[in-house]
């Protein structure tokens, strides 16, 4: 199987099942004891902490891990909502992922004002939106750094100016940049981060949130008083091992892995739109993930395309992982200004840190006779 599906998730890079494992067995410890266990235990919790924090160029008091980017999500959200009493507006953008959007319906449901900017044909919010639409009212702006299905990459540096200018607290969503494109605060530019390993070769289930201590932040699960009492449980040491790993090696060779990664995804769509002509990329021209290539095929299912390629040894996708198998078109297109039908022959090829040129090169001969085959009402020939 050629695993052409990293914004879903990616597999594992090298030394991050093995830190796992030993986080599991050697140090066993809980990092709150105060025994040798527990003390070897905090180590691994401390250094990982500490490789997020460098690649992200912040403080590690601002890393609060958490269970991923749906956790991150909501304790951004629903955390300083509650500290502000749920009173005001939140400015956000109609492409977000679920786990922005669904907490959101949420708070407009307990009487806070969620104003959605909407985005151009490229799938770009623009920052001057978000200027007009900044008011003294205004207590949050969650804008996500890079779409999930499209790749196309947001205003995030001159969002986060604007809300310092306004003295707004930015919130951003990074879970498809990280590990993807050098990610650093001041690129970024927002004071509320979310952050998950798994799209980048880290394990499933763990994230973070970086949110500086002076942020009013009301804690979504209470208990123990662990992450400095921003979120309580005992922590996912193997998660957190992972991650700090994922971090570690990340800093050193995020630059030349992206440049790679670009390369691969330049030639494919190159070779996808002479092999389908018709085929239109999403987002072509706005600033994209490097691994990220979403296509509308008329004429052609992308669910069906997907099973397609799947019994041909491909794994692509139909759209996001969480909408894919509803036959739901995508949020995303739609908000893009396609028709519900033009998005359902959406699929989605994202690359990875194991993607070579041969898994292209055969992938974008089985793209090709896939396509042909579905037009010509042959699907499973
Ligand atoms: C943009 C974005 N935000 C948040 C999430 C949720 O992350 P996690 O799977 O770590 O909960 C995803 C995952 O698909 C995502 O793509």
């Amino acid at each position: 199987m050629i695993y052409l599906d990293h914004n879903a998730t990616s597999p594992p890079r090298p030394g991050v099942a093995e830190a796992m494992l030993a986080a599991m067995t050697a140090t066993y410890g809980n990092p709150s004891s105060v025994h040798g266990p527990g003390r070897r235990a905090r180590q691994i919790l401390d250094d990982a902490r500490r490789a997020v924090a460098r690649l992200v160029g912040v403080h590690e008091s601002r890393v609060i891990f958490t269970s991923g980017g749906t956790e991150s999500n909501h304790l951004a959200l629903l955390g300083l909502a509650e500290a502000a009493d749920h009173r005001g507006t939140i400015l956000t953008s109609a492409i977000e992922h679920p786990s922005v959007l669904n907490p959101l319906e949420r708070l407009q449901a307990r009487g806070m004002r969620v104003i959605k900017l909407p985005v151009d044909a490229m799938g770009r919010v623009d920052a001057q939106d978000v200027e007009r639409a900044l008011t003294p009212d205004t207590r949050l702006v969650s804008i996500m750094a890079a779409n999930n299905e499209t790749g196309v990459l947001q205003p995030i540096a001159a969002i986060g100016a604007l809300c310092r200018t306004a003295k707004v607290p930015f919130h951003c969503d990074a879970t498809q940049w990280f590990g993807k494109l050098p990610l650093g605060v001041d690129a970024i530019g927002a004071e509320l981060i979310t952050l998950s390993a798994h799209k980048s070769g880290g394990p499933k289930g763990c994230g973070a949130l970086i949110a500086g201590a002076a942020l009013p932040l009301a804690p979504l699960l209470l208990g123990g008083g662990q992450e400095r009492g921003r979120r309580s449980g005992t922590e996912n040491l193997p998660g957190i091992a992972g991650f700090g790993l994922l971090a570690g090696q990340l800093a050193g060779q995020i630059e030349d892995e992206s440049q790679r990664i670009m390369a691969l995804q330049k030639k494919m769509e190159r070779e996808l739109l002479k092999s389908v002509p018709d085929a239109i990329i999403l987002g072509s021209d706005a600033e994209r993930l490097p691994n990220t290539t979403a296509m509308l095929i008329p004429g052609v299912d992308g669910e069906t395309l997907v099973m397609t390629l799947d019994l041909a040894g491909f794994a692509i996708s139909s759209g996001a992982a969480c909408s894919s198998g509803k036959n739901n078109p995508s949020h995303v297109p739609l908000a893009m200004g396609w028709t519900p039908e033009a998005t359902r022959s959406m699929v989605r090829v994202s690359l990875g840190w194991e993607t070579t040129g041969t898994m292209v090169d055969s992938f974008i001969s089985a793209f090709q006779r896939s396509v042909d085959r579905l037009r010509k009402g042959s699907a499973f020939a």
